[in-house]
């Protein structure tokens, strides 16, 4: 019921790459199958590889509204589901009372005064055009939250005990992802489709440079490719995601950088390792060496 239906793993493919986010064979499939057959998509992969970006984009092409759930330690019911809007409530009463009038309690558990957070937001959307829900980094929520959430994927419907049983009218289109600081339950998974998104490789990266870095030049663009995947290779705490490639291309572009070279790798490697310990691993290396393997590979 999407309006830019997807017939073919190509449509998705295209579909998102109009948007500037180029997917693989394996990611493509993933979100064709989970829109085909109405299931939520548990995505992971290290930070920063694209996972939230999916949801974002699914939101631009289909044309549904984005409702992004960030999950956190300790996240609840009122900030997933809803709230009474309590000050708004005690506003009411108190015009109410102040004219002389009486009020009527349902009138205060009406609509008006519910605020509804995305998962609620998600199963009350009206129209044909399904909301595309996030349930962003699941993993930072605690179990009892994921038991709950796994009860309104299962049933597209939330119950508020004032107004009764919200069911949705068409599903949303769910992406859940997880950076994996724990094992997301079997329950949920078996629930989703999953897949994970994994660094993406040279030609890819290069491919996404182009179009999110377009300001920046081909020669040198390929250079950062190439030295971003000789730095995955070195067992760092945290390698590089593709939102660090696209900053330190565009910071080398600033620069007026042309090609790689070991004195200006040296001092931007802040724009790509965010922790001393995996620059320094870098410099034992030899950034030499490093800057030597890329534009060797770039050439
Ligand atoms: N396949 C891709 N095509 C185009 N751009 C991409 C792609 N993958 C990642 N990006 C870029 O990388 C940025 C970071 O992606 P995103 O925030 O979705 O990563 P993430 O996996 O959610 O990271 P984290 O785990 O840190 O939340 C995006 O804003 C986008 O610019
Ligand atoms: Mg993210």
């Amino acid at each position: 019921m999407v309006r830019t239906a997807p017939r073919t793993v190509d449509d998705v493919r295209r579909g998102l790459a109009a948007h500037d986010y180029l997917a693989d064979e394996g990611l493509a499939t993933s979100i064709f199958l989970a829109l085909a057959l109405e299931r939520p998509l548990l995505l992971e992969g290290e930070a920063g590889v694209g996972k939230t970006e999916v949801a974002k984009v699914l939101a631009r092409w289909t044309g549904g509204e984005l409702l992004r759930l960030q999950c956190y330690e300790g996240i609840d019911a009122a900030q997933a589901v809803y709230e009474w809007d309590y000050s708004r409530q005690l506003l009411h009463l108190r015009a109410v009372e102040a004219g002389g009038g009486e009020v009527v309690e349902d009138e205060l558990y009406s609509d008006r005064f519910l605020v509804k957070r995305p998962l609620l937001a998600a199963v009350a959307h009206e129209g044909d055009v399904p909301p595309v829900l996030l349930v962003d980094e699941i993993d930072r929520a605690d179990d009892e939250f994921e038991a709950f959430l796994l009860e309104i994927l299962s049933d597209w419907a939330v119950s508020v005990p004032e107004l009764g049983v919200v069911r949705a009218e068409v599903p949303p289109i769910v992406v859940l992802t997880s950076n994996r600081t724990r094992d997301v339950h079997d329950a949920l998974k078996r629930r989703c489709l999953y897949h994970w998104i994994p660094h993406p490789d040279f030609e890819r990266e290069l491919a996404i440079l182009r179009v999110r870095a377009p300001g920046v030049p081909d020669a040198l663009a390929r250079d950062v490719a190439a030295a971003v995947e000789a730095l995955r290779r070195l067992e760092l705490y945290k390698p590089p995601g593709v939102a660090e490639t696209i900053d330190w291309a565009q910071a080398l572009a600033t620069l007026g950088t042309a090609r790689l070279d070991e004195k200006t790798v040296d001092v931007t490697l802040g724009t790509i390792l965010k922790y001393r310990e995996d620059q320094e691993r870098v410099r034992a290396h030899g950034v030499g060496a490093l800057v030597e393997a890329a534009v060797a590979r770039s050439a």
